[in-house]
């Protein structure tokens, strides 16, 4: 998700002239009092120059300035930026409602993804019974249980392939996300619909990340069309353009695997497995017709899932690379990790995940990765549903809200050292991730939260106490320092991908 900032300069500076008829107009338009502080902009563009390429990184610095909670306006978006843990828990305590929709893009209106998906999607009935599915059904505790298994299997598997490509000999080493996430999106395909999507036999598992790389960078992009609306028609960089075409084709993959599934229940070759997944629980539903629909289309069914590989893979391998990244730096933790796989799972055992939860160590490296690196570094925006007053400010409708997740996890006021990875701090804090202590929210909280966590709470530790557990690593430039910086975007991950070697295992 890379800002072209070059791009984006030449084509808003080429629109400027038609832009300032538009600015001309919304002079006289209404301009609410007790908006909260934030840095004088330009005419038209606001402050969208001050973003910089890592907003994130950009908003913190304004706090010094004009505290926690700051305004901005991005082009034509009206922008609420929460810098702190303090105001973020009084969003989530007492005005979750009133900023529970998401800010719609160009991009979201292709193929009119906005409307069915999840995760994108405006506060509706449609939406409420998704989520409903996903934390009764999908990500309940009994199926999560049921699916264990599955998750065995495919880091088994990914284990495999490090020791076949570790066989190679390779003079630089392995790329580790690069054996992570196709191991995720065979969890999550296995999960979903019972399909091992990365098969030497076929190319759908490349066909198939490319589309969602498109996706992912259409999504990312920040788009004239939406900083100045007036101008969308023309999609100046060619963002909608590049979404109908990936999005187009994710669809048409996942669309293939429901049909042939609707087709096997119409045949009534019911799906030969006892356990259902995600997409028999889909086409099963069936609701009242009134306050919920009274089925989901295939269509919609597509969509949730494709939206389950987009939500679920690049986060996950986001934090088991950063984790390792960490771990790699900072020896005295990577042996304590080790001693504590040694002790609880045995040496020459294999990783199981109901081993997890007697690895507090490995649950704690996995809470200070997330809190340095979350991979959502502002959450996925909000947007407020009416006019709020909140901690005193008037918040007009359809402002959007960026909650700085990244900056709270670093924030000194909280954080003792709060750049330093210290897992320890965790040991013994109770301080947990799952959305009721606002200074660490990597899967958000209130009613818009990940519904994935219960999820991602044991793929994490499996896979990383994994990858420690069964080999040694060490990395490829010892001594030198590893580049930490981040990607944009709601799924950052490191710039540069962790090369590793291994090394013989000593036990
Ligand atoms: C490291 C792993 C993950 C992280 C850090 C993460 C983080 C997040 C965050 C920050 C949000 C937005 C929350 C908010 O707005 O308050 C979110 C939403 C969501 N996540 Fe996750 N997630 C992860 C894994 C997963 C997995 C494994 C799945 C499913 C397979 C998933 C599915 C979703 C969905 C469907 C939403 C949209 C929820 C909504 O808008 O109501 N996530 N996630």
């Amino acid at each position: 998700m890379e800002w072209n900032w070059n791009y984006v300069y030449w084509s808003v500076a080429l629109m400027s002239l038609i832009s300032l008829v538009g600015h001309l107009r919304r002079r006289n338009s209404y301009r609410p009092s007790k908006l909260p502080p934030g840095p004088r902009g330009w005419p038209v563009f606001g402050n969208l120059f001050d973003l910089g390429s890592l907003p994130h990184r950009s908003l913190e610095a304004f706090k010094q300035d004009y505290g926690p909670v700051v305004w901005l306006n991005l082009g034509s978006v009206k922008t609420l930026v929460l810098n702190s843990a303090a105001p973020v828990e009084e969003l989530f305590k007492n005005h979750d409602l009133s900023f529970v929709d998401r800010i719609t893009n160009d991009a979201m209106r292709s193929h009119d993804y906005y409307k069915i998906s999840i995760a994108f999607g405006q506060y509706s009935s449609y939406w409420r019974t998704l989520k409903r599915i996903c934390t009764s059904e999908l990500f309940a505790n009994k199926r999560i249980k049921e699916t264990m298994l599955i998750r065995q299997d495919s880091v088994d598997e990914m284990l495999l392939w490090i020791e076949k490509e570790a066989a190679k000999g390779s003079s630089s080493g392995i790329v580790i996300r690069d054996f992570v996430f196709p191991a995720l999106f065979n969890m999550i395909g296995n999960i979903t619909m019972s399909q091992n999507l990365v098969d030497p036999e076929s190319t759908i598992f490349s066909e198939f990340c490319a589309a969602l790389g498109g996706f992912h960078k259409c999504l990312g992009r920040p788009n004239i069309s939406d900083l100045l609306p007036w101008l969308r028609r023309l999609d100046l960089q060619g963002i909608r353009r590049n979404m109908d075409s990936d999005l187009g084709k994710a669809i048409g993959i996942i669309s293939v695997f429901v049909k042939e599934r609707v087709e096997q229940r119409q045949r009534k070759l019911e799906f030969s497995s006892e356990q259902k997944d995600f997409l028999d629980v889909l086409l099963d539903y069936r609701g009242n017709g009134k306050d919920e629909p009274a089925e989901l289309s295939d269509f919609q069914v597509t969509i949730f899932l494709m939206e389950m590989f987009i939500a679920g893979t690049y986060t996950t391998t986001s934090t088991t690379e950063w984790a390792m990244t960490e771990l790699l730096q900072n020896p005295e933790q990577m042996k304590k990790i080790k001693a504590e796989l040694a002790r609880v799972v045995g040496a020459d055992k294999k990783l199981q995940e109901s081993n997890i939860d007697d690895l507090h160590y490995l649950q704690a490296v996995v809470k200070e990765t997330l809190r340095l690196h979350p991979p959502a570094t502002m959450l996925l925006p909000r947007k407020a549903v009416q006019d709020t007053t909140f901690m005193g400010y008037n918040i007009p409708k359809n402002t959007q809200v960026l909650i700085n997740n990244w900056a709270i996890g670093r924030d000194e006021d909280i954080w003792e050292n709060a750049l330093s990875f210290k897992p320890e701090r965790f040991l013994d804090s109770g301080i947990n991730y799952k959305g009721q202590n606002y200074e660490l929210l990597p899967f958000g909280a209130g009613r818009r939260m990940c519904p994935g966590l219960p999820l991602a709470d044991r793929m994490i530790p499996l896979i990383l106490g994994s990858l420690i557990h069964h080999f040694e690593w060490e990395l490829c430039d010892d001594g030198k320092v590893i580049d930490m910086r981040e990607t944009l975007g709601s799924a950052s991950q490191k710039l540069e991908p962790l090369q590793a070697f291994l090394k013989p295992k000593t036990l």
